[in-house]
């Protein structure tokens, strides 16, 4: 029996529930492959704000840094934000990915098949779409140098600056190369090279690297043009990499189609050994407490984290079958709910898959 450490950080609205419901399914999937957890909760977002009047403690931070992997459920909510920049509660977020060290963000956008008709798109487009957006996390604009609004020459004005490195851009290309290996041998790489120049050595940083990985077809795409080829193919792409804004923009993109943002995990790794797993959804604060929020974003979250922070594979599929089977008996939370299915609450959600975990 192995010993594993993982935080947890509910963090706000939702959270507490549905990292509840996650760690019930990681507790029974480990019991299968002789894990056994020890838990500790730590706070960051509005909670934390609430509770030490900063988004991201130290304490968390250095909590985090000692665990095998972090479970964050969501941060941020209303309450919150009105408050500095500063504080405001996403800051914990980034904060933690910075810290961490956390540079790869895969955000795995696959099709449930008993729910393609939830999908805003034709059934035919959207059957059995899997990719895989590996979205660079600690760099570019959201880390550059910002200054908030102030007046210049007597015209308000506010700056943020994207800068990106050769080594930034180096190890998230070759991880989506690498990634690629184990799927289709296909990378496309979302830039703005005809706008911007940190796109312009982005693609060309790409274009060296790809010649290490003679097995890799690379494609690049506009931007602009993969938002809306998301929506009218989506399944020519199979790993797409870009960088940490337009990762934001179109992971969003990409998650709705599969019919709820409810549904989708996310990893984020970097070369320390540990990550940060949370669904790619927000803390829904209008929907806290009542029993009614869809788990299944977290609790893949939690096969992520065996699959990449325990090297325990057999766990990850096992909980991705459960949830699988689980939708094609029919249970659906409120909203994936669809008439003639079965209404469960978070609870009974997480309970279902535990039962059909084997
Ligand atoms: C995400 C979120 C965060 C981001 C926010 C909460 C800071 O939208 O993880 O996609 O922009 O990265
Ligand atoms: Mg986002």
């Amino acid at each position: 029996m192995s010993e594993k450490h993982i935080v947890v950080i509910p963090g706000d609205g939702i959270g507490e529930e549905i990292t509840t419901a996650a760690i019930e399914v990681m507790k029974a999937a480990a019991e299968k492959c002789n894990i056994k957890f020890t838990f500790e909760k730590m706070y960051a977002g509005g909670a934390a704000i609430d509770k030490y009047g900063v988004p991201l403690p130290d304490e968390t931070v250095e909590a985090c840094k000692k665990a095998n992997g972090v479970l964050l459920g969501a941060v941020g909510g209303p309450k919150w934000d009105n408050v500095k920049p500063e504080l405001r509660a996403e800051r914990a977020i980034l904060g933690l990915r910075k810290a961490l060290g956390l540079y790869a963000n895969l955000r795995p956008i696959k099709i449930f098949s008993a729910l393609t008709s939830k999908s805003p798109l034709k059934e035919e487009l959207v059957s059995d779409v899997d990719i895989l957006i590996l979205r660079e996390l600690t760099g570019g604009i959201y880390f550059g140098p910002k200054q908030e609004a102030h007046i210049v020459d007597g015209v308000e004005q506010a700056t943020d600056l994207e800068i990106y490195t050769r080594p930034e851009i180096e190890r998230i290309v070759k991880m989506a190369f690498n990634i690629a290996k184990g799927r289709s041998n296909k990378v496309t790489s979302v830039d703005k090279s005809n706008v911007l120049a940190t796109a312009r050595m982005w693609r060309r940083i790409a274009d060296e690297i790809v010649v290490d990985y003679p097995e890799v077809t690379l494609e690049h795409m506009y931007a602009d043009n993969c938002a809306m080829q998301l929506v009218l193919q989506p399944k020519q792409f199979d790993v797409i990499v870009t960088s940490n804004l337009f990762g934001d923009i179109l992971s969003d993109e990409a998650a709705v189609i599969t019919g709820s943002i409810g549904l989708l995990p996310s990893a984020s790794l970097g070369d320390g050994g540990i990550g940060l797993y949370e669904p790619i959804h927000g803390s829904a604060p209008d929907i806290k407490g009542r029993g009614i929020a869809n788990p299944i974003g977290t609790i893949l979250s939690g096969a992520l984290l065996f699959r990449h922070s325990l090297d325990c594979e057999m766990a990850a599929s096992m909980i991705e079958e459960a949830v699988e089977d689980v939708l094609l008996d029919g249970y659906r939370t409120r909203d994936i709910y669809g008439q003639g299915m079965t209404r469960v609450s978070t609870e009974e959600m997480a309970s279902r898959i535990i039962d059909g975990l084997r």
